[in-house]
C-alpha cells in the first residue's frame, strides 16, 4: 500500500480491525501517506471500507 514506508493493506486492515488503532494514529506511526503522498487516496479508501463509512469525503 505504502511503498515508502513500507506499509502493506494488511498491515492497515490488522491495525483497524485487531488492534482498534484509528487511521491518525496509524498514520503518526507508521508514517505512511508522509513521503510521496501517493499512497493517501488508498488508505483513505481503505480505511472506509474497514470502518464502513461510505467514502463521500473529498
Ligand atoms: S507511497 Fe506512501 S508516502 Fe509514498
Amino acid at each position: 500500500m505504502c511503498v515508502c514506508k513500507a506499509v502493506s493493506d494488511s498491515d492497515l486492515r490488522h491495525a483497524i480491525q485487531n488492534l482498534g488503532i484509528n487511521l491518525s494514529d496509524f498514520i503518526n506511526d507508521t508514517g505512511i501517506t508522509t513521503d510521496c503522498g501517493i499512497c493517501t487516496r488508498d488508505v483513505k479508501k481503505l480505511y472506509k471500507e474497514l470502518v464502513g463509512e461510505d467514502g463521500k469525503e473529498e
